[in-house]
């Protein structure tokens, strides 16, 4: 019986300025306030973190950041670090988006320093990983997924995971509204599971929550939702709006 707490995610990405934050944020804790059965968690841009963190500071609703420097401080123009994001009143650092790893060039080796970062700051990583559509259609999805994995997480003890949150998001399907089928999905989160015992442990691998991420709605967030092995989700353009998140949020 699966007893990982679903953790419902929404990744802002590029989108929204300070006031449209506020604005939207305001709304959704309206209508999500209640809702006790889910760990929730929203990423705006680093420069809404600040006010967004003010308003969401003792609800249910929770603090994320879309990346993170692997320094400390310095000089390190354009960059932010884990204190920056903790003072912001950041819980949660979602790291190694497949789109800071296209466009950004971002390396599995660079996404190993930045959890490293998070972990010895005390914010919570959400590692993501996925596939594109090319490296699917070739047979590699799991060679792909094995490689981020093993690199993303290396020289990592089993104690220092025990936080840590993996998202799959498949590329082709992330803002694609090519959503992964719940059967593709669980195929992968099951694989995923796999993997984590086999290189952390039964005890990790039971307990670590695995979300889903791409094209996910309201519509169906419910199919995604009841298989084994998918304990979340990670929602991009469907959580820029507050009532069609809170419908996700309340997909039960
Ligand atoms: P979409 O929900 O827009 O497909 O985006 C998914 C995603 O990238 C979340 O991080």
């Amino acid at each position: 019986m699966n007893k990982r707490i679903p953790f419902i995610a929404g990744n802002w990405k590029m989108y929204k300025d300070c006031n449209q934050a506020v604005e939207t944020i305001k709304t959704l804790l309206e209508l999500a306030f209640e809702v006790e059965d889910a760990d929730i968690m929203i990423a705006p841009s680093f420069t809404s973190l600040y006010p967004v963190g003010k308003i969401l500071k003792d609800s249910n609703v929770k603090l994320g950041a879309q990346s993170i420097c692997y320094q400390k401080e310095g000089a390190f123009t354009g960059e932010i670090s884990a204190s920056m994001l903790l003072s912001c009143g950041c819980l949660y650092v979602i790291i190694g988006h497949s789109e800071r790893r296209e466009i950004f060039n971002e390396t599995d080796e660079n996404i190993n320093k930045k959890i490293n970062a998070a972990i010895n700051a005390g914010l919570i990583p959400i590692l993501c990983i996925g596939e594109s559509e090319a490296q699917r259609d070739a047979g590699d999805t799991f060679k792909i997924l094995d490689k981020q994995i093993e690199l993303g997480l290396k020289d990592f003890f089993t104690e220092d995971l025990n936080n840590l949150i993996i998202a799959y998001e498949p590329i082709w399907a992330i803002g694609t509204g090519k959503t992964a089928t719940d059967e593709q999905a669980q195929e992968v989160h099951k694989f995923i599971r796999e993997e984590i015992e086999a290189k952390f442990g039964k005890s990790l691998a039971e307990s670590i929550r695995i979300l889903y991420g791409g094209s996910v709605k309201p519509a169906n967030i419910k199919q995604l939702m009841d298989m084994p092995d998918i304990d979340g989700t990670l929602v991009g353009g469907a959580s820029l709006d507050a009532k069609t998140f809170s419908e996700i949020i309340k997909y039960k």
